[in-house]
């Protein structure tokens, strides 16, 4: 059931709207000789079981681009029913991550047990160009599902991480930190990993590029100041989350303003206007609580969201420039899924506690 999600034009759908449950006998052919589970095919047929559901998700036919190692926590044998339950975890903007839990059960021996976990990552494609497409957002519902998103989320930044790590080859600096493991925000900047950027553009796509990444490096610089005012000292999950909050948005910062100089811009003199209102922001919810922190990170994240949509529309970015800008409205949209949860959290301790002084009183 698709409906309009977070004000950014964009539908969406919930986990279950794609669920696939499903089961199967394990046959001989499917066995190996000691008279269990041949690996492969139940790998084939997770991977079934997950297209059914990232093509439910995406509207339209999927590629599997990943599964993740596969490792059996019980056998499963010959006649066992073999349950697959498959659930989208994670939607990016054109890519899903698809969760499977199959199940072993022997309806004879009373027997059920969970056999293994798997992830697959799909991309939508579209049918005519086959070129990825666009999916509906995820919206979880229930705290089992937010669960799993936040998980999921985690998964697919280190799979990004670990791919750039890879794709980025092994370098001279590593050496000086041979054996010891160096946790760093962002890898070192090298001189060939800036590129000049726009040579062909026409002074007016200039112009809107210049524009749309003075904007986005102005709000992220609002946002950091937010987060970073909202930090409070103590040792609490919020402030936590409010830490890492203030590391991404940092880092988008950082993005912007390295795309501005490789374009050959400057960033916008208004900036400083926008920190202003980052400083009111920030410090007016901390001073207003836990709650109003929340709520102002989700206004705040949703407007982030809107405006990386209008921008990614309103110029003809390089392709290194659009995948920069999918990746940082992802982390926005991951941000608001945080606090949303944060604040559902909050209310029902909230309406918990308020029972338990009304049945106290009573
Ligand atoms: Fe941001
Ligand atoms: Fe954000």
């Amino acid at each position: 059931m698709a409906e309009p999600s977070d004000k950014i034009n964009r539908p969406s759908k919930t986990p279950s709207d794609s669920r696939v449950q499903t089961r199967f006998l394990l046959m001989p052919n499917q066995a190996n000789p000691f008279g269990t589970a041949f690996g492969g095919a139940i790998a084939a047929e997770i991977d079934m079981a997950a297209s059914m559901a990232a093509q439910r998700h995406a509207g339209g036919p999927v590629v599997t681009a990943a599964m993740d190692t596969l490792q059996f926590e019980q056998p499963i044998h010959i006649g066992d029913q073999v349950v697959l339950d498959a659930v989208v975890s994670y939607a990016g903007r054109t890519s899903m991550e698809v969760a499977v839990e199959v199940y072993c059960e022997n309806p004879q021996q009373g027997r059920r047990a969970l056999a293994t976990t798997a992830y697959l990552t799909f991309v939508a494609v579209d049918p005519q160009t086959g070129r990825p497409r666009p999916v509906p957002a995820l919206v979880p519902q229930t705290p089992q599902e937010h669960k799993r998103y936040e998980e999921a989320f985690v998964r697919v930044q280190t799979r990004q991480h670990l791919r750039r790590r890879v794709q980025g080859g092994s370098r001279p600096a590593d050496e000086r930190s041979a054996g010891a493991e160096v946790e760093v925000l962002r890898p070192l900047m090298r001189r060939e990993d800036v590129a000049f950027r726009g040579e062909k553009l026409s002074p007016e796509g200039r112009k809107k590029i210049a524009r749309a990444l003075r904007t986005l490096h102005s709000l992220e610089l609002m946002a950091t100041t937010i987060y970073r005012l909202q930090i409070g000292p103590e040792r609490t999950e919020l402030n936590r989350e409010l830490i890492a909050a203030m590391c991404n948005e940092l880092t988008h910062w950082q993005d912007f303003q390295t795309q501005l100089y490789e374009y050959g811009f400057r960033p916008s003199p208004l900036r400083f206007f926008w920190q202003a209102v980052g400083v009111v922001f920030g410090l007016g919810s901390r001073l207003a609580g836990a709650k109003w922190i929340l709520k102002t990170g989700i206004w705040v994240e949703s407007k982030a969201v809107e405006h990386y949509s209008r921008l990614l529309e309103a110029a003809a970015w390089e392709e290194a420039s659009r995948r920069m800008l999918w990746k940082n409205q992802e982390d926005e949209q991951g941000h608001i899924q945080t606090w949303r949860r944060l604040l559902k959290e909050m209310e029902a301790q909230g309406k918990s506690r308020r029972k338990e002084d009304s049945d106290g009183s009573e």
